[in-house]
């Protein structure tokens, strides 16, 4: 891969590849493996450390000073964007959708304060007003003499796709390890798709690893199938121009809408097979992604429990609590 862009090492990898066997049992079902990003060592940035390792790496090469970018209330890449940037010595500049901050705050809008990025609210509940909210706030910091390094929501730029078309190639040097149980199978790799940056990368840097590594099925929790699916071949394809890789194989990639009730909206569906994975792997699943892709895996094996599956943990620990409340009441005494 022609790297366009320096890496800015956030990440520890590779990250685990495990079998979850518990689950199998279970489920009823054959080998399920799972790529633990919920692992990847930076804050509780889970996937989100791989595109902001490109991401700063890029802004660092251009002599930007600050990160400027946006999302909703409960956006892990709002939080991960404040820390990465923190750690790189850069300012951060957030906008989140909407017209107040609740009080206690969102936990990932804590994080980013505590962190030391300046919060502003984009004035509208929509989170794709952020986008052009972004693009103001960028516009700003330049004309008052700032060096802005301007993110779309989610990171979601070739540059960014880029981290996961190296996970591509992370895992497919982990998989040689997991022939004797795979035995031959073409494996599905299932992982939530929400501005579409992980999927994309992923699909990019499958094109370069032989004949169809692995059925890559993303599940779509916040855009329709359409508009996602547009999205992601647009940003993979882009993503494999920019690092100088083939382009990606359009068949190699199936995308469904795992959006159910709406975006962070889990079902008791979502809600009891995020308990099964739980109490037989200690999984944490949030309500957001996690939950809405493993519910997809869950379906899956079902129809078809021959095939073996990986289910990309992606993170989101930040909100993976089941029915946790917000906040605590005071207590007294030693730890
Ligand atoms: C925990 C988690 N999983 C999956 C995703 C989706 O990744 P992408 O935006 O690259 O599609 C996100 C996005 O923020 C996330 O926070």
């Amino acid at each position: 891969m022609v790297l366009r862009s320096a890496r800015y090492q956030l990440a520890t990898l590779p990250t685990p590849v495990q079998r979850a066997e518990r689950l199998e049992r279970r489920l009823g079902c054959g080998p399920i493996l799972v790529k633990r990003d919920d692992l990847t060592g930076f804050a509780a940035a889970g996937n989100k450390a791989r595109p902001l390792e490109y991401l700063v790496g890029a802004a660092l090469a251009r002599g930007c000073d600050v990160l400027v970018t946006g999302g909703g209330p409960g956006s892990n890449f709002c939080s991960a964007t404040a820390i990465a940037a923190a750690v790189a010595g850069l300012d951060c500049e957030l906008v989140i959708a909407g017209v107040a901050l609740p009080e206690p705050l969102p936990p990932n809008v804590a994080l980013a304060r505590a962190a030391g990025a300046t919060v502003h609210l984009s004035g509208d509940d929509d989170r794709e007003a952020v986008d052009a909210a972004v693009e103001r706030l960028g516009a700003g910091l330049r004309t008052a003499g700032r060096r802005p390094f301007v993110l779309p929501r989610g990171g979601s730029t070739a540059t960014g796709a880029f981290g996961f078309a190296v996970a591509a190639a992370e895992l497919a040097d982990q998989l040689a390890g997991w022939s004797g149980v795979l035995d031959g199978r073409r494996l599905t790799v299932v992982l939530p798709v929400g501005s579409g940056a992980s999927c994309a990368g992923l699909l990019a840097g499958m094109a370069s690893l032989g004949q169809h590594p692995w059925h890559l099925l993303g599940v779509s929790v916040s855009r329709p199938l359409a508009e996602i699916d547009a999205r992601v071949r647009c940003l993979a394809a882009d993503c494999a121009a920019e690092a100088g890789l083939p382009p990606p194989v359009a068949h190699d990639l199936e995308l469904v809408d795992g959006r159910g009730a709406g975006f962070a909206a889990p079902s008791e569906a979502n809600l009891d097979d995020a308990r099964s994975a739980l109490r037989s792997e200690g999984w944490l699943l949030d309500p957001t992604y996690t939950m809405k892709a493993f519910s997809v895996l869950v379906r899956r094996v079902h129809e078809d429990p021959e095939t073996p599956v990986l289910f990309w943990h992606t993170g989101g620990v930040v909100a993976a609590v089941l029915g946790a409340r917000p906040s605590l009441p005071s207590t007294t005494g030693t730890a």
